[in-house]
């Protein structure tokens, strides 16, 4: 049986060119990129090739991209490289942040609350949008960073970080302070352009994952742009620049600096990405259409063009997600599942979903290699899903 993947907001398939990319330098390309001999140099320059790729990407500068493990590590490194030093010198400081981020922010956030840093969690719209007028109203002279994600994960809601970013930047002039902004960009990255110098000219911290964006598991990047001043989480060599210690993951770098440049490609050629809404937008009016009683949520919202999340009403999503799984779809619960106990996603709770409805809701998230064929199956597989798990309760 011929899987059908639609959870790519999980993780993306690696996409043939980028394996082609990176495959050298796990043979005979293998060089330290700090080693001053030829190997060494050969590697140096594919990590800063990629560098650059990456750059070109989010339209920024080379120098302001910086390596790390993953998405995780990224959103770390900016709530606590630009927090930690306050901590250290006991001068009290405020971040904002939202009630839908990823749990590599809001855990990051909670960590700091606990040392002392005060933290405002904003609550979104029934749509899952962050409203800008309310994370202006929770500004405090004393705030430091604002943190708020481009795109959730969940339901694909794409957040007016511009237009927070401003109003964050106008109220640090009035008041004459700094505040800065990070925005998890995670789940935006090769489905968004993303114009750091234009839309996003406010923004000053900016997260990528490679694997959300058709590169390996274990590979991200943090745009720190010029000027700020960052505390580092690792210690060690001096290595990108002061920001992240660590011998760089040199196939991992390579791979997500070519799937920058695939993603740079696909952004420019305009058919790829309504493409992808094409039928993303197929499978949620038709599912809609056909199954009785099922809401979209969030879908009022300008989302990204690959995710649905859909609540199918008296349904358990985790036992539809195991009868899917059988069938041949990969799809998602959207739920953290911690110690083994599936927890109603704590996105669509604070959108103001009942945990009820929360558990009842699955997501399906799309891919540049899905198929109108998949998405076809997919719409004979998961009504008869649904009608089978109704009709057992
Ligand atoms: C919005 C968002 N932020 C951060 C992460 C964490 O990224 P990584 O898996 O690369 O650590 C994810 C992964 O699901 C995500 O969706």
């Amino acid at each position: 049986m011929q899987r059908i993947y639609l959870d790519a907001n999980a993780t993306t398939p690696v996409l043939p060119e980028v394996v082609d990319a990176m495959r050298p330098f796990w043979t005979e390309t293998f060089g330290n990129p700090s080693s001053a001999h030829q190997s060494g140099q050969r590697t140096r320059s594919a990590v800063e090739h990629a560098r650059a790729s990456v750059a070109t990407l989010l339209h920024c500068v080379a120098k302001e991209v910086v390596f790390t493990s993953g998405g995780t590590e990224s959103d770390n490194l900016a709530l606590s490289g630009i927090l930690q030093p306050f901590l250290d010198s006991g001068e009290s400081a405020h971040l904002i942040t939202t009630q839908i981020e990823h749990h590599a922010v809001l855990y990051a956030a909670e960590s700091l609350e606990r040392r002392g840093i005060e933290v405002t969690y904003i609550a979104p719209t029934r749509e899952g949008l962050i409203d800008p007028t309310t994370v202006e109203a929770a500004l405090k002279p004393h705030t430091k960073l604002v943190s708020v994600m481009l795109a959730n994960n969940e339901t694909g809601a794409i957040q007016p970080v511009g237009k927070i970013a401003r109003l964050v930047k106008e109220f640090a002039e009035h008041h004459a302070t700094k505040i800065l902004v990070h925005t998890d960009a995670v789940q935006a990255a090769a489905k968004l352009p993303i114009d750091l110098p234009g839309e996003f000219k406010n923004v000053d911290l900016l997260s990528l994952s490679g694997h959300k964006m058709y590169a390996p598991q274990g590979t991200g990047v943090l745009f720190v742009r010029k000027g700020v001043q960052l505390a580092p989480l690792f210690h060690g060599g001096p290595h990108e620049r002061q920001r992240r210690a660590g011998t760089e993951n040199v196939p991992g770098i390579v791979a997500l600096g070519r799937a920058a440049e695939l993603a740079t490609q696909s952004l420019e050629d305009a058919s790829r990405i309504s493409n992808l809404a094409t039928l993303r937008d197929r499978l949620e009016t038709t599912l809609l259409a056909t199954i009785p009683n099922a809401h979209a949520n969030a879908a009022n919202s300008l989302r990204v063009p690959n995710t649905t999340n859909i609540r199918f009403d008296g349904i358990d999503a985790e036992s539809l997600l195991i009868a899917l799984d059988m069938q041949g779809i990969a799809a998602s619960f959207g739920a953290a599942c911690q110690s083994g106990a599936t927890e109603p996603s704590h996105v669509l709770l604070a959108m103001g979903l009942t945990p009820t409805e929360a558990r009842s809701s699955l997501r399906l998230s799309l891919s540049r290699l899905t198929t109108a064929e998949e998405i076809d199956r997919a719409l004979e597989i998961i009504p008869a899903a649904v009608t089978r798990l109704r009709s057992l309760q």
